[in-house]
């Protein structure tokens, strides 16, 4: 299995500050991680779920990714992240099979992540993005899961 985790749930939001809240209210859920990332146009809270997080992505200009998907199709999920060990690796593995990409090399992400997206097209519609987790390394995907303290990322102070 190449995937060892799923590392987050994308959302495309209006207001970040008002769906942080939101998920407060809810379920009780605490910011992990803010950081904006101005290559994507995106402002991004992450609120940790066990070993993953809920993505919320507002767009900081309205020709960004998440702007366009927004006017386009209003607030909802934007994409989904699978971990994996390696990103070089799998984007090469996938790209053989025949798989569309969006980014044909690995990219810096958030929180010292690097990532790659492949194309919703020819992928049942799903805009997918390669996870890899410095801080993951040396977690495989037969032990994913044995140790939650080693799993877990550190929290609010990383890279704001
Ligand atoms: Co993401």
């Amino acid at each position: 299995m190449r995937l060892q985790r799923i590392d987050h749930v994308g959302y495309a939001v209006e207001d970040l500050d008002e769906a942080v809240r939101y998920h407060e209210r809810l379920y009780g859920a605490e910011v992990a991680h803010r950081e904006r990332m101005e290559r994507d146009g995106v402002d991004e809270a992450l609120l940790a779920v066990g070993d993953s997080y809920i993505q919320l992505l507002a767009p900081t200009r309205a020709d960004s990714p998440v702007g366009r998907f927004l006017a386009r199709n209003g607030p909802g999920v934007h994409h989904v992240g699978y971990g994996v060990a390696d990103v070089a690796a799998t984007l090469e593995d996938l790209k053989a099979l025949g798989v569309q990409v969006v980014d044909d090399h690995p990219r810096p992400g958030s929180r010292g992540c690097t990532v790659a997206f492949l194309h919703p097209r020819g992928a049942m519609g799903v805009l997918v993005e390669l996870v890899e987790d410095p801080r993951l390394a040396g977690v495989t995907a037969g032990h994913a899961g044995t140790s939650p303290e080693r799993r877990r990322p550190p929290g609010p102070t990383l890279g704001a």
